[in-house]
């Protein structure tokens, strides 16, 4: 294994949640990061260089990419349109990913799937996903796939819709919030892909990005509010789905709702053994993280 300082990476979906996150600590340990973002879509990303691409295909990636020794794909996209539809984003996409990492030579692709995803998946989001694993884990290139959970932190995606949802004055639970989610911290996620990187037991595996607790839907929005006093109302699962179904803007996507009441949790452990990392549990990022 090559010594860190020498290290290369790039990181596409750079501009993403979890691509500026785990680019900015992989630079903090002195690893040139090349963010491969959008063109046109500005970047504020502070760390290592910027490439601009629109899926992936061009050309002229190789050369900018020559010395990666990973290439960390973040590309993803968790609701679809007509333009814009999984088998594009999720597949095609991860596809260009694995022919541009063969012509840089690059040997190890890092890919967040989702946590649920199996062969025996039903739903639109989660095959694609699932494709795109199958895609990474026949290309002959070393991987480690991750199937995460809900990944928390600031600007995280969950966290903004319930501070929204807080402003608005009322806390909406789809059905009965019984359904669990297990999160885990963004700076831990970072940590787990610089092992992933740099030691040979994350090689050709797949596993489940989770945090230490498992937590009901319910529990997570009474821990994440804090103490502070905003109603929680259950909203029948018929209207949440309607709504998903009619209104695009709706908070909950169709695919937010099926992977909420999926009710996925994952092996811990496992993780928490080849990292060896002091995981925080999600109430340790509520309450000392700041995630607003
Ligand atoms: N965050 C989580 O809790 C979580 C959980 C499970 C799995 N994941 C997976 O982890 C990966 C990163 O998630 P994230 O939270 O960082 O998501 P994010 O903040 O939405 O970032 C996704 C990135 O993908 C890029 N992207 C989307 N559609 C694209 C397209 N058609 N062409 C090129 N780029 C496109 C976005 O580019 P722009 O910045 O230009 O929009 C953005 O940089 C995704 O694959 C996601 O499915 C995340």
């Amino acid at each position: 294994m090559k010594h860190k300082n020498s290290l290369k990476v790039a990181i596409t979906g750079a501009n993403g949640f979890v691509g500026k996150n785990v680019g900015k600590a992989l630079a903090k340990k002195g690893i040139s990061v090349v963010g491969i973002i959008r063109k046109g879509k500005g970047s504020s990303i502070i760390f290592g260089d910027v490439v601009t691409s629109e899926d992936l295909s061009e050309d002229y990636l190789t050369s900018k990419l020559y010395g990666c020794s990973a290439l960390l794909h973040f590309i993803g996209k968790g609701k679809q349109t007509v333009d814009s539809d999984y088998q594009k984003v999720n597949v095609g996409i991860t596809k260009n990913v694995i022919k541009l990492c063969k012509k840089a030579k690059i040997k190890k692709i890092i890919y967040i799937s989702g946590l649920g995803v199996s062969k025996d998946t039903t739903f639109g989001y989660f095959i694609s996903k699932f494709q795109a694993e199958q895609e990474i884990i026949n290309s002959g290139l070393d991987y480690t796939i991750f199937r995460a959970s809900y990944i928390i932190g600031k600007d995280d995606s969950l966290s903004n819709f319930l501070f929204k949802q807080m402003k608005k004055g009322k806390m909406m639970v789809p059905g009965s919030g019984r359904y669990r989610l297990q999160p885990i911290f963004v700076g831990d996620v970072a940590e787990v892909v610089f092992q992933s990187i740099t030691q040979k037991k994350f090689s050709n595996k797949i596993i489940d990005l989770v945090g230490p607790k498992m937590v009901t839907f319910n529990d997570y929005i009474r821990d994440f509010l804090q103490g502070k006093k905003i109603p929680i109302k259950n909203i029948n699962l018929e209207n949440a789905y309607h709504a998903a179904l009619n209104n695009p803007k709706t908070d909950f996507g169709i695919d937010d709702l099926n992977i909420l009441i999926g009710d996925y949790v994952g092996n811990h452990k496992k993780l928490k053994s080849m990292s060896r990392i002091e995981f925080k549990t999600y109430k340790d990022v509520l309450e000392t993280c700041c995630l607003s």
